[in-house]
C-alpha cells in the first residue's frame, strides 16, 4: 500500500520565520494582510502516536502579503499539551487519553469532560484585539500575529458555562460581534448561544436552550436576525465514556439515528426559538452560510424563509475515518462524501424544504467574510470525491452549477476568499489555499481567481506541511 498522502499526516520539525519563498507567478499587489492557519503538525510524543487527527499538536502557520510578495512563518504552539508531548507524554483530547482510570474518576465527577486540554489546534480569531488559538475544549491561548510566539492563556471575563465549546466563531462584519456557543453537561444538558462584540472579553448571552443528547456541535451559523444550530444525533454519551476501554472524547460519540437531526433556529436579539424542525438523521461539520431572503415575503419585511447552506453526511462514519489508523493507510478512508446541501426554512410553518446544490463531494466551505449572515451566491470548498488528489471548487448556490481545479497528486486544504477592496462583486478577488503536492512532497500557497480559479501565483513553502484545519485572512489596519 502507497503512503498516499504520508506529508500530510507526518510530523514536521522546521519552524519558519518570516521566510520568503520562491513565487511561480505574481501575487496581486493589492492583497495586503496576513492570513494565519492552525492546524495539528506534531503526532508523536516520544514512541507513542496519537490516535486520532484532531489530537496532532497545534502549529500556526503565517502567511503575511504586502506589495505583491508574501513571507511564510510557522510555529509551535507552545503550549502545556506540547510541553507534555517533548516530555514523551500525550495528553491529547479528542481521540487519544492515557490517563484511564483517572479520567473516568473525573467524568463521573463532573458528569463533563476530563481535564481540558490547551492544545488549541482547531481555528484562530483575533478577540478583544488579541490573537487567539481555539479548540473545542474551553480552553484558549493568545499568540503574537507576527511572531507566532505564544502568549498567555486567553481568558473571557464573563460566567458562561461550557464543557465543550465552539471553535467556530462567526465573525459577522455587520454588527462588529463574533456569535458562537458552548455546551454545557449536567442533569440538564444546556447549550448557550453567545454574542462578543468587538472590543470585549465578556460575551453576552443570547439564549440556553435544552440539549438532545448533548449532540456534539462544530459550527454555527447566523442571519441578520437569527442564530442557527444543528444538532445531530452524534450523542456525547457520558456513559460510554465510563466504558474503561473508551480513549478520549471520540468515544465519548454515539450514532443514534432514530433521533433524528433537528435544526435549532434561535432569534438573534431576544434568543427565543422560533422554530425547530426536525429531519431524518444527517451529520454536519461546517456550515457555509445563512440569510433571510426577503424576496418572495408578502409585507418585504423580515419575515421570509431562511436559507441556510451545510456541508452535510449521511451518517457520522467521517468523525471515525479521521483516525489516524485509517489515515495512515492508502489515502483517505472510504466514507460518503460531504454535500453541500441549501435547506429553505419557513420559521412561520416550521417547513423545510432541501435541495442538493452541488453533485461532487465538499469539506470546508467558506463565503467572503461580507456574505456572513447576508446573502451569498458562491460557496469556496475543498473538492474531495477524486481518488489521490482534493481539488477547490466554487459553487454557485443558486444556479447549483460548479467550477472546479484540480491537479494531479495536489491536496488543497481550506480556501479562504479575500476580496479585493472597492470590488463590488462576491467573487472580485482571490482565494487563498495551501496545497500539498504530495509527490513533490511541498506545500504551496496558491492564490486563485476567485471569478475564474485561475491561478494567479503558488508560493512553494521550504516544507510540506501537515494537513491543517482553520484559517482567517486579518487585513492590516
Ligand atoms: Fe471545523
Amino acid at each position: 500500500m502507497t503512503d498516499s498522502v504520508g506529508p500530510g499526516f507526518r510530523s514536521l520539525s522546521t519552524e519558519y520565520d518570516d521566510h520568503q519563498p520562491q513565487i511561480e507567478g505574481s501575487i496581486p499587489d493589492w492583497l495586503a494582510g496576513t492570513l494565519i492557519r492552525n492546524g495539528p503538525a506534531l503526532f508523536e510524543a516520544g514512541s507513542t502516536r496519537v490516535n486520532h487527527w484532531f489530537d496532532g499538536l497545534a502549529m500556526l502557520r503565517r502567511y503575511a502579503f504586502d506589495d505583491g510578495e508574501v513571507r511564510y512563518s510557522n510555529r509551535f504552539l507552545r503550549s502545556e499539551a506540547y510541553a507534555d508531548a517533548q516530555a514523551g507524554q500525550l495528553t491529547g483530547q479528542f481521540g487519544t487519553d492515557t490517563r484511564g482510570w483517572r479520567r473516568i474518576v473525573d467524568t463521573l465527577t463532573s458528569l463533563g469532560l476530563p481535564d481540558p486540554t490547551d492544545n488549541a489546534n482547531v481555528h484562530v480569531a483575533r478577540l478583544d484585539g488579541a490573537f487567539v488559538a481555539l479548540t473545542e475544549a474551553p480552553r484558549r491561548i493568545a499568540f503574537d500575529p507576527d511572531t507566532l510566539a505564544t502568549r498567555e492563556e486567553f481568558t473571557f471575563t464573563d460566567d458562561i458555562p461550557e464543557h465543550i465549546t465552539a471553535a467556530h466563531l462567526v465573525d459577522d462584519p455587520h454588527r462588529e460581534e463574533w456569535v458562537g456557543f458552548t455546551t454545557e453537561f449536567g442533569l440538564r444538558p444546556q447549550y448557550h448561544i453567545y454574542r462578543l462584540p468587538t472590543g470585549s472579553r465578556r460575551r453576552r448571552r443570547i439564549a440556553s436552550l435544552d440539549a438532545r443528547g448533548p449532540a456534539y456541535i462544530h459550527d454555527c451559523s447566523v442571519t441578520a436576525d437569527h442564530v442557527l444550530l444543528v444538532e445531530s444525533p452524534l450523542v456525547l454519551s457520558v456513559l460510554r465514556a465510563l466504558n474503561p476501554l473508551s480513549q478520549g472524547a471520540v468515544d465519548m460519540l454515539d450514532w443514534q439515528p432514530d433521533r433524528g437531526t433537528r435544526i435549532l433556529v434561535v432569534d438573534r436579539e431576544t434568543g427565543d426559538l422560533v422554530a425547530e424542525p426536525t429531519l431524518p438523521a444527517t451529520f454536519c461539520f461546517h456550515h457555509v452560510n445563512a440569510y433571510v431572503d426577503d424576496s418572495g415575503a408578502v409585507d418585504g419585511g423580515g419575515d421570509g424563509e431562511i436559507v441556510f447552506d451545510l456541508i452535510e453526511f449521511p451518517n457520522s462514519e467521517i468523525v471515525g475515518a479521521m483516525s489516524m489508523g485509517e489515515l495512515d493507510g492508502d489515502g483517505f478512508p472510504e466514507v460518503p462524501d460531504g454535500r453541500l446541501m441549501r435547506y429553505r426554512i419557513d420559521p412561520a410553518s416550521g417547513s423545510v424544504d432541501r435541495s442538493r446544490r452541488y453533485d461532487g463531494g465538499m469539506e470546508l466551505p467558506r463565503v467572503p467574510r461580507a456574505s456572513t449572515g447576508r446573502r451569498h451566491r458562491y460557496a469556496y470548498g475543498q473538492a474531495t470525491h477524486r481518488k489521490g488528489q482534493n481539488g477547490l471548487v466554487k459553487v454557485d448556490c443558486e444556479a447549483g452549477t460548479a467550477q472546479e481545479w484540480w491537479e494531479p497528486s495536489v491536496y488543497v486544504e481550506e480556501p479562504i476568499p479575500v476580496q479585493r477592496p472597492g470590488g463590488e462583486a462576491e467573487d472580485d478577488g482571490v482565494v487563498l489555499a495551501t496545497a500539498l503536492d504530495v509527490d513533490r512532497e511541498q506545500t504551496a500557497l496558491v492564490v486563485f481567481d476567485a471569478e475564474t480559479l485561475t491561478v494567479e501565483a503558488r508560493a512553494w513553502l521550504p516544507h510540506p506541511e501537515p494537513f491543517g484545519f482553520h484559517g482567517r485572512f486579518f487585513t492590516d489596519s
